[in-house]
């Protein structure tokens, strides 16, 4: 089964699980966008649009997933913003290079096959000044033990359960880290913040 087969089945149900054990993070890692003027904002893997609600109203958006279900269940969500959905591969961006503001990353980089071309797709497509969000589950440089055992299972069904964000950096160009703090599960799920420098 492919990952775009699974999230057409999980689609109906995603929220009845994610939703309510999810919602204080994704507004806390939301509450740094910033709420001036009009900025262009990417949400890669917009899923479901559990994020849309936490958005602040002024910014022009645009959500991308690889999975029609998914997207489907954004769009009344989308509604309320000026937030067109697309469908796409978060590894290879249909963007011009500096187009977006900010990019937000909310339990996708574990989930598409190979993180380092989607950051550096994100180093890419961010303007510089830029921020990116992020909210995942990492593993520590050099952790082993169950999650490396049942990648192998997870990885085609859901996500991927091995990623180790220190060498997914490997691959952030210019990217910075201004924070990265432990949240959930010993630390197993962080908030993250990057930036790109202006020059
Ligand atoms: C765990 S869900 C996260 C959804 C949403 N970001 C959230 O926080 O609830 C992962 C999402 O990534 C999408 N996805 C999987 N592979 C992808 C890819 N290569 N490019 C874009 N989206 C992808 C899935 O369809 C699914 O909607």
């Amino acid at each position: 089964m492919s990952l775009k087969q699974s999230y057409t089945l999980i689609a109906p149900l995603y929220d009845i699980f994610v939703a309510a054990a999810t919602r204080g993070l994704r507004k806390r890692s939301l509450a740094v966008l910033p709420a001036d003027a009009p900025r262009d904002v990417l949400l890669l893997g917009v899923g479901t649009g559990l994020d849309l609600p936490h958005l602040p109203p002024q910014h022009r958006y645009v959500g991308l997933d690889l999975t029609a279900a998914m997207l489907k269940q954004a769009r009344p969500r989308a509604a309320a913003l000026d937030c067109a959905l697309l469908r796409g591969d978060a590894q290879h961006l249909p963007f011009r290079a500096a187009s977006f503001d900010s990019v937000i990353l909310h339990l996708i980089l574990t989930v598409v096959p190979e993180p380092t071309f989607c950051i550096a797709e994100v180093a890419r497509v961010l303007r510089p000044g830029g921020q990116v969000l992020i909210l995942d589950k990492f593993l520590r440089p050099g952790e082993g033990g169950w999650k490396r055992w049942l990648n192998p299972v997870t990885r085609r069904t859901a996500t991927r359960l091995d990623v180790v964000f220190e060498e997914v950096m490997e691959s952030a160009g210019d990217l910075q880290v201004t924070s990265n703090e432990p949240l959930l599960a010993g630390g197993w799920f962080r908030q993250i913040q990057l930036e790109k420098p202006t020059s």
